[in-house]
């Protein structure tokens, strides 16, 4: 959650990040709009497929500090603002880094899992900040007020995505722009183990290629992330070979892996590659 004292910085560029075109056009629209007034998006999509990321590249894409909140953690109604604590006998309020974010123009807000608090009613103070008036009353701070061209993006979590949005009160549901992310097509996807992983062109290929398989496999899909096939060609670029990688990485039996690897032998060529062409780096 952190404190007072914790800065507010302009993230790091992910030099290797892609994501469609309609998606680039989406967040430079959103950008405009952020200059009338704070708007609040929701990113769904599975698991490891680049929601985070996309949040920290529109913050270091525009120069604005990014602050991430957890809010699947919270308990209580104000625990985003601060605790009151005891210090040499007395008590004292310890502001943290949400109302300061708030109040920062142009700041980027995160808000993980907003659909899962541990409490319905840590909600109801974040709904103020939301909604329309922009503006929340707390005891210990006074009148708080979301500065101007803030941008807050709220993701859910793998498979909440409608359950997610049902759970959120309607008439804050009405106030998000939505964007759907989902995992990158083949090409793009080899590219990334490529440049991101250091592992050649044919071994990222070969990676994209098992993963495909396994994730299409009608008897038994497995959900292979992006996170995940960017972790396998990160062991196979410290000496593993695919085989050893995918083993030692996924909960995968050899007798499966064994069937997917006969099967590419006559067959290395990228399948499916879909729409790679409507994506760019952003
Ligand atoms: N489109 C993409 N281009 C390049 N790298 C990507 C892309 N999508 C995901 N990655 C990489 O995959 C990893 C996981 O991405 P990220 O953490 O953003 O996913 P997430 O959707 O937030 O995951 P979770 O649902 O677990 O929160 C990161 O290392 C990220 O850089
Ligand atoms: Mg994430």
């Amino acid at each position: 959650m952190g404190s007072d004292g914790d800065k507010l910085e302009i993230p790091a560029h992910d030099e290797n990040f892609f994501l469609p075109d309609n998606t680039v056009k989406n967040l430079d629209r959103i950008k405009k709009l952020a200059k009338r007034h704070p708007i609040n998006v929701l990113v769904a999509g599975k698991q490891g497929c680049g929601k985070s990321t996309m949040v920290r590249q529109f913050a270091s894409v525009n120069n604005r500090p990014l602050a991430t909140f957890q809010i699947g953690i919270l308990s209580e109604p104000g625990q985003l603002f601060g605790e009151h604590r005891l210090k040499g006998g007395e008590t004292f309020y310890q502001q943290f880094l949400f109302p300061k974010a708030i109040q920062t123009p142009g700041c980027v807000i995160h808000l993980e899992e907003i659909n899962r608090p541990e409490h319905p009613k840590a909600l109801n103070m974040l709904f103020s900040v939301l909604s329309d008036d922009r503006s929340v009353w707390t005891d210990e701070l006074g009148h708080i007020k979301v500065a101007d061209g803030v941008v807050f993006f709220a993701t859910l979590n793998e498979g909440d995505e409608f359950v997610g949005t049902e759970m959120l009160d309607a008439a804050l549901r009405d106030r998000f722009y939505v964007s759907l992310l989902d995992y990158l097509p083949s090409d793009i996807e080899t590219k990334v183990l490529n440049l991101k992983a250091g592992v050649d062109e044919a071994n990222a290929l070969t990676i994209v290629n098992i993963a495909n398989k396994l994730r299409n496999n009608s008897q038994e899909p497995m959900i292979i992330s992006t996170r995940h096939t960017l972790m396998i060609a990160e062991m196979v670029g410290v000496g593993a070979s695919v085989k050893e990688a995918f083993i030692n990485s996924l909960q995968l039996s050899n007798d499966i892996l064994e069937s997917v690897l006969l099967s590419l032998h006559v067959e290395m060529r990228i399948k499916g590659a879909g729409n790679g062409k409507e994506y760019r780096l952003y």
